[in-house]
């Protein structure tokens, strides 16, 4: 009976975490925070300020740069929109540079077949001190961001208390869900808690938040990355399990693009949170970005990677004396993503290894596909000795997968 029972019970659990049915594969998109702050001087910058046309303009790059076919869908914004609240208590967006409002612009976003993010805080104010969304106003704010057809809200903390966020976060899960109209859920609460148990519940947060900001806010550059990172592998034993389909580890947005890391260091951030299956918002400036960084991001490898179906997080799995770690991202059909990262700071690293050493014990060969250079290497018996050549604060990403000889020797007749 015993036995019985305990599948029923994990099925229960995954119900719950389904809720909404959103974010079924780590979510992607853009997000203005990381590159365009609060900036709202739009006399001195027009091109920059958090207003209506910035967010139109990525709009149009994200559809017609390859960007939104390719899963890119979400068009977020973050702090800095808000004018005031109406007579009514109801939000309004700044009318200067919101001149149109919020429905106007996800009508836009969803005739381009995008989505559309807004942010709000659960506090007194905002971070940046707009009007916040306290908890007598968060069913009126649900039901204002459904009106508008909005498809996603990250809910910040600044101004709250540890109390009020314990109310607050389901709360708002539930008004969200009220409303009627799918709209996924960031929340930013384990981030104001320190991100672990027991004061975090990430059995609670997976049930009322699609994705949530465990740490720190990415700032641009490599030492940020490093940070946040550290911590993510540091915790990895609590934070990896409870990542999956619908319910996602946030460490923040993707630098590429942007001024604070190299080709190289652009590279193993979209490794790394590839592997990690953290979300992809990218936080850049679409209009100016640079073919290379575009291939950073635009990898159709990477994305079938960071997309895959079991939505399972990666983990480092071996952290070498030589300052080389591996990572690995279990994927469906037997595969797996590997990325061989590099902390050194000398010249390229020559690591030698095998798949026996990485912990691969069943009597398959495999072949390999390098990520960002496309070469294949095939006939990796797990005995064999192979080499990866990885640049400092580089990786070298391999997606490995088995080979079946039976299939192979009837594709030969
Ligand atoms: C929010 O505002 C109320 C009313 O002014 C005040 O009592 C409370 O301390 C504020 N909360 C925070 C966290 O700042
Ligand atoms: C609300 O929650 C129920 C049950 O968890 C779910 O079936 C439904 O799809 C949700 N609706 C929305 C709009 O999120
Ligand atoms: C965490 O939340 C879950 C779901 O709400 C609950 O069942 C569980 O008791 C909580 N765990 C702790 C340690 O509070």
């Amino acid at each position: 009976m015993l036995l019985k029972t305990v599948p029923i019970l994990v099925l229960v659990t995954h119900v719950l975490a389904l809720k909404n049915g959103l974010m079924q594969t780590p979510p992607m998109g853009w997000l203005a925070w990381e590159r365009f702050r609060c900036n709202i001087d739009c006399k001195e910058d027009p091109k920059n300020c958090i207003s209506e046309q910035l967010f139109m303009e990525m709009a149009d790059r994200l559809a017609e740069d390859g960007w939104r076919d390719l899963g890119y869908t979400y068009l977020n914004i973050d702090d800095c929109w808000i004018g005031e609240r109406d007579e009514r208590g109801n939000l309004v967006a700044d009318p200067r540079r919101f001149p149109n409002g919020i429905a106007h612009l996800a009508d836009y976003a969803h005739s381009l077949g995008l989505k559309l993010g807004i942010y709000a805080d659960l506090g007194n104010f905002t971070c940046m001190g707009f009007p916040g969304t306290t908890l007598d106003r968060v069913v009126q704010d649900a039901k204002t961001f459904a009106k508008w057809k909005v498809d996603m809200l990250k809910l910040d903390g600044c101004y709250s208390t540890p109390l009020e966020r314990a109310v607050g976060y389901p709360k708002m899960a539930a008004a969200l869900n009220a409303t009627g109209h799918p709209i996924a859920f960031s929340c930013s609460w384990p981030a104001y808690e320190g991100g672990l148990p027991p004061t975090v519940n990430y059995t609670l947060l997976a049930d009322i938040c699609n994705l949530w900001r465990n740490y720190d806010d990415i700032q641009d550059s490599w030492s940020s990355v490093l940070s946040i990172l550290d911590w993510f592998v540091e915790y990895q034993d609590i934070l990896q399990p409870v990542a999956g389909p619908g319910h996602w580890n946030d460490p923040d947005m993707l630098l590429v693009g942007n001024f604070g890391l190299s080709f190289e260091e652009a590279q193993s951030q979209m490794a790394l949170w590839t592997v990690l299956a953290a979300p992809l918002f990218m936080s850049t400036d679409l209009r100016t970005i640079s073919a290379k960084d575009m291939g950073i991001l635009q990898n159709p490898l990477m994305i079938k990677i960071h997309q895959d179906p079991l939505g399972i997080q990666g983990r480092r799995i071996v952290k070498e004396k030589s300052q080389i770690e591996v990572f690995l991202r279990p994927l469906s059909q037997k595969a797996s993503a590997l990325v061989f990262f590099s902390r050194r700071t000398d010249m390229p690293y020559h690591y030698s290894t095998s798949l026996k050493w990485l912990n691969f014990t069943s009597a398959s060969v495999y072949e390999a596909q390098n990520v960002y250079t496309g070469e294949i290497i095939s006939d990796l018996h797990i005995k064999t000795k192979f080499t990866v050549t990885i640049n400092p604060s580089g990786v070298v990403m391999w997606y490995l997968y088995p080979i079946h000889y039976e299939t192979e020797a009837m594709d030969r007749t």
